[in-house]
């Protein structure tokens, strides 16, 4: 296994992850729907996009606060909720939080998380943002924004894009349960990972302490609680009360058209978040890199869109900046450093992509965020104008095709 010195970049944190989790765990975090088109397209995509630096301007301070959602960031991300941290680490949610607020960004607890509303509260002093499931009882959501109005989170981002639960084989194959429970499928692949084992049952076991179940507690699988507790008609006027009910600001999380996009600014949200669930959900979608400078187009005067999905490196995170957008999210990296490392690999993976991110505007000769635009991007394999502007239009879209 590597050594968190020897982690560079996130990519690298895949393989610490990859050698401490057992395999069900491993595949739960890293695997989407199905063929994982969308898992795929959402990193891949970025590379569509080519960066274009303009020099010969001050970048002796660069400056990257940027106010979102309410939230004051030191840089523009947000970590994502992931249900059921603490299985990939006893230290949980609570590091995570911890080091979100450390690195100056914002920290999004799961309705589906490992620990409370109330415990991350007492710990993490940084922006935070309550991501909640709209369950088929709305005594039991307004109870649950009731909470998070007495912890003092700043911002409820309702995910919309888990009606059903995604078909996600990889946890099929490697017979995932939640909680973790050894069965015929998965006996070999969590004797082969002992210390995780050890961490697991030394670390008190299980619970999603936010998910208002009568007896709390052991929820079966996954499935089953989608099927039982997820409501699947979530309508703009429900979302409008629950937005009246919390008064402070409300995004929604897992939008993907430009039609959605409008109807939440006619329903009032503060902001969207566009995501595919990081592609666990509906696969075949785009990569909302892809998406995001179209709905800034339709939308972004009038709510803050921010990117989620794919983001691996701070020229990821300069690149959705440069399409309009607001900021940026992310969900595995923090999960691939907390897995491999508990909390210093959440803050090593946090304080690498900072660390891209200046250096990436810099370099492209930005000072500061309201500098960087569309003039620093460009579609990738551009040709040279002399070819595009004369008598070549097929060969220029072979290339162009070449490079999808
Ligand atoms: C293990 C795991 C658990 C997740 N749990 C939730 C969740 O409880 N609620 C939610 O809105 N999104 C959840 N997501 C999706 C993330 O919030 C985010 O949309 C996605 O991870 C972004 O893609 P990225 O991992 O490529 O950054 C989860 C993602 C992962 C990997």
């Amino acid at each position: 296994m590597s050594r968190l010195e020897e982690c560079f970049n996130v990519q690298d944190f895949v393989a610490a992850a990859r050698s401490r989790l057992p395999a069900p765990l491993f595949h739960y975090m890293e695997g989407g729907a199905e063929d994982e088109l969308t898992l795929r397209a959402n990193s891949g995509a970025f590379a569509r996009y080519d960066l274009v630096p303009h020099y010969l301007h001050d970048i002796r301070k660069v400056d990257m606060r940027r106010t979102v959602f309410g939230c004051p960031l030191e840089w523009p991300l947000l970590l994502s909720p992931t249900g059921l941290t603490r299985v990939f680490h006893p230290a949980g949610e609570l590091a995570v939080a911890e080091e979100a607020a450390r690195a100056g960004i914002g920290y999004c607890l799961s309705t589906m998380a490992t620990t409370s509303i109330e415990a991350v509260s007492q710990r993490c002093t940084g922006p935070k943002i309550y991501q909640l499931y709209l369950l088929n009882d709305d005594g039991l959501n307004l109870h649950m924004i009731d909470r998070c109005k007495a912890a003092g989170f700043d911002a409820i981002c309702l995910t919309v894009d888990t009606i059903v639960a995604g078909n996600r084989e990889r946890d099929l194959r490697h017979g995932l349960t939640v909680p973790p429970r050894l069965n015929s499928k998965n006996f070999w692949s969590f004797a082969q990972r002992p210390r995780w084992c050890l961490d697991y049952l030394a670390g008190g076991g299980f619970s999603l302490p936010n998910v208002p179940t009568p007896d709390g507690g052991d929820l079966g699988t996954l499935a089953a609680f989608f099927a039982a507790k997820m409501e699947q008609n979530i309508t703009w006027a429900r979302i409008e009360r629950l937005m009246k009910h919390w008064g402070k600001p409300f995004v929604i999380k897992g939008l993907q058209s430009i039609a959605n996009a409008r109807d939440a600014v006619a329903a009032g949200v503060s902001g969207i978040i566009v995501s595919n669930h990081g592609g666990r959900q509906l696969d075949g979608t785009a990569a909302t890199v892809d998406l995001i400078a179209d709905i800034v187009d339709a939308v972004g005067d009038q709510l803050e869109v921010v990117l989620d999905g794919g983001v691996r490196r701070g020229s990821h995170i300069v690149k959705a900046l440069a399409m309009g957008a607001r900021a940026c999210m992310v969900g595995r990296p923090y999960l691939y450093g907390l897995a491999g490392f508990g909390q210093p690999g959440v803050q090593r993976v946090l304080s690498l992509l900072r660390q891209e991110t200046a250096r990436t505007l810099a370099l492209l000769g930005c000072a500061n965020l309201d500098e960087i635009s569309r003039q620093h991007i460009t579609v990738a394999g551009k040709l040279p104008q002399f070819l595009t502007a004369t008598a070549q239009p097929d060969a220029s879209h072979t290339l162009l095709r070449s490079v999808k």
